[in-house]
């Protein structure tokens, strides 16, 4: 009873945001009213000072497109591939962990609504939803994000399991031998473990709806470890204490190369943010290089993956596919992208900042938004198909 009032009111609430968002910037806006503060500042901040976080977005802005026009643009066709799968639009979701903190339907609303939309989406290691529940919903082309974690029996497992799950490929993210330094997540007490503040405490009294979803279904679990709990029992070990012991500054080339000897699949290398890393990417076999900062969650003033673009493209060439993540906000960013030589885009808080606005219907409506950008910008470019987006549709301001 009180969980279908609950969820009767929560569609109702989430239809009222979504109608009224006709951008990324409007969902974020609705996400800030209706997810806590703490849950809000851990997906929107950054590290420092989150000078590398603006300037994800800002450097777009550092080039102009070049439109033509007389141009028969009556058939638009969004279709690309990217690591060898067929994607209805050049976006592709990117692996963000814990998606129940900002919405309850969490990642199986993510992965269902990616699939929909016709493209890929990537389940985070750090996720609220299994490996083998999502790939329950979601139909499409799915990556699994994966860390080389100390415990290597337990990187084997997920590869199996991916493997038996029909997962199409893994991301290996490599920006992670330490935690970002993130501020906001100090002052709100989103730490390992959580020390909510009273102001925190009290902001979950402002949203009711987010506490009594929370409250009313099954419990928040970081599902693709969960098997790992309890850890004997003289020893009271948190299964997030378990994963951040997991992480091995170590970590070095030999061990990605390990990895993709050991996935023999399509492997992406997410994290790359300079011409080095990414050609030595190529070199030890990666289908695809990632440019990423983790979203400026990492080391601030890392540079931004738009002004890498074109001297990573120049020199990898066609050994790898170079994915751009980081900063992407309008349709105009994934023509940019595709202009300086990515073969797609990912996206990370512009789908959070819809699952926190509208839940499903949120998420569903961050994807129609950027592809309808994206079809709308290509007509006003003059091109009819992706692969004509090149160098010549772009210049440096
Ligand atoms: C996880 O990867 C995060 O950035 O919080």
């Amino acid at each position: 009873m009180v969980p279908s009032l609950v969820s009767r009111i929560d569609e109702m609430v989430n239809g009222w945001c979504v109608k009224r968002s006709h951008n990324i910037a409007d969902l974020r806006r609705w996400a800030r009213r209706r997810v806590p503060a703490p849950m809000f500042h851990y997906m929107d901040g950054a590290a420092d000072d989150e000078v590398t976080l603006a300037h994800n977005h800002g450097d777009f802005d550092r080039y102009e497109l070049l439109p033509r026009y007389l141009v028969d643009v009556s058939h638009i066709d969004t279709r690309t591939t990217v690591m060898g799968a067929p994607i209805d639009f050049p976006v592709v979701l990117a692996p963000t962990g814990m998606s129940r903190l900002f919405n309850n339907e969490g990642e199986l609303a993510v992965a269902a609504a990616a699939a929909d939309a016709g493209t890929v989406y990537s389940l985070s290691t750090v996720s609220t939803r299994s490996i083998e529940q999502v790939a329950e919903v979601c139909a499409g082309p799915k990556w699994f994000q994966i860390y080389v974690f100390r415990d290597r029996a337990l990187v084997s497992e997920f590869i199996d399991r991916c493997r038996a799950a029909r997962y199409h490929a893994l991301c290996l993210t490599v920006d992670v031998p330490v935690p970002g330094n993130r501020e906001r997540d100090l002052y709100t007490g989103m730490s390992i473990p959580p020390q909510l503040t009273l102001a925190s405490w009290l902001d979950f009294l402002l949203h009711p709806l987010w506490g009594l979803k929370y409250l009313t279904s099954d419990p928040f679990q970081l599902a693709n470890v969960a098997h790992k709990a309890p850890v004997g029992d003289d020893e009271l070990i948190t299964l997030v204490g378990y994963l951040a012991k997991q992480f091995d500054p170590s970590v070095d080339w030999d061990a990605a190369a390990w990895m993709i000897e050991q996935w023999q699949g399509p492997f992406a290398i997410k994290g790359i943010c300079c011409v080095e890393d990414a050609v030595r990417a190529a070199e030890i076999g990666a289908t695809a290089v990632i440019l990423s900062n983790h979203g400026g969650r990492q080391l601030d003033q890392a540079a931004s993956p738009i002004s890498l673009l074109a001297e990573v493209k120049q020199a990898v060439g066609d050994r790898v596919e170079v994915i751009l993540d980081g900063g992407v906000r309008r349709g105009t960013d994934v023509l940019k992208a595709l202009a300086l030589g990515a073969q797609a885009c990912m996206i990370g808080r512009p789908y959070l900042f819809g699952l926190g606005a509208g839940g499903r219907a949120g998420v569903d409506r961050a994807l129609a938004l950027l592809r309808a950008e994206v079809e709308r910008d290509m007509a006003l470019l003059g091109v009819t198909r992706v692969d004509q987006i090149t160098g010549d549709y772009v210049r440096e301001r």
